[in-house]
Parts: structure tokens; C-alpha cells; sequence
């Protein structure tokens, strides 16, 4: 029955209601194999065994919000708060070119006049590298601050909704932040012509199935170029800190499952779901991801960046680390790609 699921899920790309809800609440480890091989197959014939890095440089942890599940939330005094200067940041982006990245990710803390400044450092990026794709990842901005970065040069922006649901939204987030916004924001960017990236985490406290099918309708609807999901992982110095950790059986297989209903659409494996799971980055590829996010923060800073627990043990991108991903995708016949990996609706490899 649920391997009938799989089959119409991957024809269809998409799936009733019932349906989805069995592929995410089987604990069956047979159907989630289904799942992965299926996912798995329609990742190849689209893209190849073939892997995007992406350099996230984590330029600033200096954040208005007050979101309940992060480690760099305004209200937790005990973060370090820093931003890199325009030089560090370009630094960091030289590192990453000379490795043979060719997408730059600049994510930090929501700082809408930071954001603006910004601004100058996107066009030098863009100057230095136009070979390059440059994605930001600064939350809610005003319209006129995503479109001044975006003709500063950015290609991508990443904004993820963290839920579909309104009420579950509201006990994630602090009084004034909006899933309505968020969303409002979501479709500024890409009016404004940025390859979109959402998402959701998994197993954020309060969160359902049926949120997360919610999840699934709403990406669906909005069809992103880019879809970022990854478990919950409570941080020692939030409200939510004996909240439980997110699953990584089940963020696999809504990775898996997102594949199918998006087939060409970026995927990363997320650093959390390495943070939760050892082999959690290959299992994310081997369940439909395509892209892999390599941090290129410089050491001193990425302790800081502590959005949640054991996230900066995670890894350390040097060029000794970056050999290692690459012998791990070997292992499994996949190697790196060297361009840099647009969203193309058009590519049939
Ligand atoms: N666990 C997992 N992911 C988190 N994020 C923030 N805090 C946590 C946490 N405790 C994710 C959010 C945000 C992204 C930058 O990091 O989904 O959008």
C-alpha cells in the first residue's frame, strides 16, 4: 500500500492527502528504503551523481528577532554578537573560489540596516566573481532592501517559513512576527526575480503531521527553486531547551519526499541533520538532496554562530575537510560539481 504511495508520489509528483501522511508517519523501514532508492533515481536522472557546494559564510549573528528556538536570538545574552568586516567576507569568498566554489552564501541574524550595507559588499563579490551565483539568507527585509541587494548582484535568497501553520507560528515566534509576513516577503523576492529558496524544521516543538503537510501544500503551491529542511535541535540558552530534538528518520524521508514532488529543485542536505545524525550528510543525499553547504566561517567567529546545539563541532571547511566530503561522496559513485549549479527548469542531463 505505502510502496503504491511511493510509485504515484513519483509519477504524479504529487499525492493525496492520506497518502502523504502514510509515507511520513511509516516507521517501516522497507517503505522508507522505497522512498530513498525512488528519490534517489529522480535526483540522478536530473542532476547526475552530481553534488553543488554552496560557502556559507555566517558574516553576522546580530538579530532583531526573538525566535524561541534560536541559539542567536536577541534575547540570549550570552552570545558574542559579530558581524565580518567587507574585507573578512571577501576573504572568506577567495578561500571558497579557490577551492572551486562557485555559490556564495551569506546568511546572518535579521538587521535590516546592516542589511543595507550590505549592500556595497554584494557588488564587490559581484565585481570579483562574476562567475559566481551570490545567495542571501537575512530574513525579513523591507521590499526596497531585497531589491537594492538583488541589483547589487544577488542571484538567491533563502527565507525559510519554518511552518505552514499560523497558530504554530505564532507559539514558534515572538508577538509581531507573522507567518502572513513572511510569506508576503517570500513573494516580494521573487517578483524581484531571485531564485527563491523555503522550508520548514522538523520536529519543532508543537508540530504535527498534519503541519507538516501543511508544509509540504505550501511548498508545492509556492514551487521555490530551492527547498531547505532540517530537524529542530533545542539550544541550551532558549526557551526551548528541554524541547526534544527533530527526528532524522522522518526529516529524511520528507527530504525524499520533496525530491519527488519537486524534482528539479535544489535540495540541501543540511548541516543539522549532520549535526543530529553521524552519516547524516550522505544519508541526505542518498534520500534526493543535491546540495551540500560547507562553512567557510572564519574559526573565531563560528562559535558564535550557535544556532543550536553542537552545530559548531559540526565541521570545519578547510581544503583537508573539503577532501574528506569529496572521498565520502566517491564512496558512494557521486562527485562535485564544478559550476554553479543554477536551477533550471529546462536541464534533462
Ligand atoms: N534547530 C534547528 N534549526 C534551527 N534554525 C534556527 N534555530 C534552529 C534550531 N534550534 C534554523 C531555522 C532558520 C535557519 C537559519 O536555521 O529554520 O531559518
Amino acid at each position: 500500500m505505502a510502496v503504491n504511495c511511493v510509485n504515484e508520489l513519483r509519477e504524479r509528483r504529487t499525492l493525496g492527502d492520506e497518502g502523504l501522511l502514510e509515507l511520513l508517519e511509516s516507521e517501516d523501514e522497507s517503505v522508507a528504503e522505497e522512498l530513498f532508492r525512488n528519490a534517489r533515481e529522480v535526483s540522478r536522472a536530473q542532476f547526475g551523481r552530481r553534488i553543488w557546494l554552496r560557502a556559507l559564510i555566517e558574516w553576522s549573528n546580530v538579530c532583531r528577532n526573538d525566535c524561541l528556538y534560536c541559539g542567536i536570538r536577541r534575547g540570549n545574552p550570552a552570545v558574542q554578537r559579530y558581524s565580518l568586516s567587507q574585507e573578512d567576507i571577501l576573504q572568506c569568498c577567495q578561500q571558497a573560489y579557490r577551492l572551486g566554489l562557485r555559490t556564495f552564501v551569506l546568511q546572518g541574524g535579521e538587521n535590516p540596516p546592516a542589511a543595507l550595507l550590505l549592500a556595497e559588499t554584494v557588488a564587490e563579490i559581484r565585481a570579483a566573481w562574476p562567475d559566481c551565483a551570490i545567495t542571501l539568507s537575512l530574513g525579513e527585509l523591507p521590499r526596497e532592501t531585497y531589491a537594492l541587494l538583488r541589483r547589487s548582484g544577488a542571484d538567491r535568497y533563502l527565507l525559510r517559513h519554518e511552518t505552514a501553520n499560523p497558530a504554530h507560528y505564532a507559539r514558534l515566534h515572538p508577538s509581531g512576527m507573522t507567518l502572513e509576513s513572511r510569506l508576503a516577503c517570500l513573494r516580494s523576492l521573487r517578483d524581484l526575480g531571485y531564485q527563491t529558496g523555503m522550508g520548514m524544521m522538523v520536529g519543532s516543538p508543537y508540530q504535527t503531521m498534519q503541519d507538516l503537510l501543511a508544509d509540504l501544500r505550501l511548498i508545492e503551491a509556492f514551487r521555490p527553486e530551492m527547498i531547505g529542511i532540517g530537524p529542530f535541535i533545542p539550544q541550551h540558552d532558549t526557551p526551548f531547551r528541554d524541547c526534544p530534538a527533530g527526528n532524522a528518520g522522518l526529516t529524511l524521508r520528507l527530504l525524499a519526499i520533496l525530491r519527488l514532488m519537486h524534482p528539479h529543485a535544489l535540495i540541501p542536505s543540511t548541516t543539522a541533520l549532520s549535526t543530529l545524525h553521524p552519516g547524516g550528510r550522505m544519508a541526505g543525499i542518498l534520500a534526493g538532496a543535491n546540495v551540500i553547504m560547507p562553512d567557510f566561517t572564519p574559526r573565531d567567529q563560528r562559535e558564535a554562530y550557535a544556532l543550536y546545539e553542537g552545530k559548531t563541532a559540526a565541521w570545519t571547511e578547510t581544503a583537508a575537510n573539503l577532501q574528506d566530503l569529496y572521498q565520502e561522496l566517491s564512496a558512494c559513485g557521486y562527485s562535485v560539481a564544478s559550476s554553479r549549479g543554477d536551477y533550471d527548469e529546462s536541464i534533462h542531463l
